[in-house]
């Protein structure tokens, strides 16, 4: 993987670039469509790549481990092969999931025990068997293991909680550097800061990982309770230490706002489930501001969905037609939404990248942030 700036903003940390992958190359900043199972919920993957032009998909270790599996992964030729899509895939390392996700989970010294959410069935996440599971499902970027610590956590927790991710880290990284991948092409491996809202214990993991030298670095343990003001102060405090030259990677963020924020801030690539899980439930994001399609405001209104958006359903739906779908639980009203928000993350960030060229951004990012946050 490798990854180079073209154009940084002045009077911000804002950065545009390209990471080139053997699946091509991604433009930065940039927003990855979460694809848990192998599948962006409700798009097909035409879409994805014609109308909504993702560069990058995510992909859920815990998910795809537990379900087709690997046999069945290994045997298709890894998760590429298995759905079509021939651009790059990430793949999250399961810590994350195990905690939201499963039961009974549990955290040994040796890795994170938990039981499935689909049978109840008891497996065992070490940092070596993730790193042995992403090379089986074939994702472009690999996570390490980590405890994704809650916001809300103590100093005393925090400490011990990114001492066990910091030792995990060592070991993934090992493995990862005695394997190689399955299928002909190369991965990376990206660790990620943990240290909750404790600035102290943040630049210290933040250290940690850049004396690793890792090709990318991720950010995590944010959006998880905590105020919007300290997740901003906590990217700050991190950014300030991870080498620039490799892309930041600022892990399951957020609202339009949360995401150039984040730019502002110098992260250079986000997911986050919101504009797929919103929008089947009829929370539509867009430049002027985010519409909730069951409210019985848009009955009447024939006007197009989005004028001048960045999908295809923008102008072809109406907002009225659009609600009767979702009042009537139609699928079609996820497939337009979905389609929708996503178009409208991926034209965000390909607008700040455009304002971050032309030298504009921090202009621009202001006005944009209070026109996204108003509600329709
Ligand atoms: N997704 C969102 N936050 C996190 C995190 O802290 N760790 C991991 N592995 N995934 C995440």
């Amino acid at each position: 993987m490798d990854f180079k700036i073209e154009a940084t903003a002045p009077h911000t940390n804002a950065r545009a670039g390209e990471i080139t992958t053997d699946h091509g190359k991604i433009p930065t900043p940039i927003f990855m469509p979460v694809g848990t199972v192998g599948s962006v919920k409700a798009v097909h993957m035409r879409e994805l790549r014609d109308d909504i032009d993702a560069k990058i998909i995510l992909g859920n270790t815990y998910h795809l481990y537990l379900r087709p599996g690997l046999d069945i992964l290994r045997n298709a030729g890894g998760l590429h092969k298995f759905n079509g899509w021939e651009r790059p895939i990430l793949t999250d390392s399961g810590g994350f999931q195990v905690f939201s996700l499963s039961s009974n989970r549990k955290l040994k010294e040796e890795g994170a025990w938990f039981r499935s959410h689909i049978d109840g069935s008891k497996h065992l996440f070490t940092p070596e068997g993730v790193v042995d599971i992403q090379r089986v499902i074939g994702a472009d970027i690999m996570m390490a293991l980590d405890e994704c610590t809650p916001g809300t956590a103590d100093l005393d927790y925090a400490k011990k909680s990114l001492a066990l991710t910091q030792r995990w880290l060592e070991r993934g990284w090992k493995r990862y550097k005695e394997t190689e991948g399955l299928y002909g092409y190369r991965q990376a491996y990206f660790p990620i800061v943990q240290g909750c809202v404790y600035p102290e214990l943040r630049r210290e993991a933040a250290k940690h990982i850049a004396d690793l030298g890792a090709e990318g670095n991720a950010i995590g343990g944010l959006a998880v309770g905590e105020p919007t003001e300290k997740m901003y102060e906590m990217i700050e405090v991190v950014n300030d230490i991870l080498p620039t030259d490799k892309p930041r990677y600022l892990m399951g963020v957020g609202t339009p706002a949360n995401i150039l924020e984040a730019i502002d801030r110098g992260v250079d690539m986000m997911d986050c489930v919101m504009p797929t899980r919103n929008g089947r439930n009829g929370m539509l994001f867009t430049r002027n501001g985010i519409m909730n399609m069951r409210n019985k405001k848009w009955a009447d209104d024939y006007s197009p969905l989005d004028e001048g958006g960045a999908a295809w359903v923008d102008e072809v739906y109406s907002k009225a037609y659009v609600r009767h779908l979702f009042v009537s639980q139609e699928l079609l009203a996820m497939q337009i939404a979905s389609v929708h928000n996503l178009a409208f993350y991926l034209w965000l960030v390909k607008e700040a990248r455009r304002h971050i060229i032309a030298g504009d951004f921090k202009s621009w990012k202001t006005e944009m942030v209070e026109r996204v946050t108003r509600r329709l």
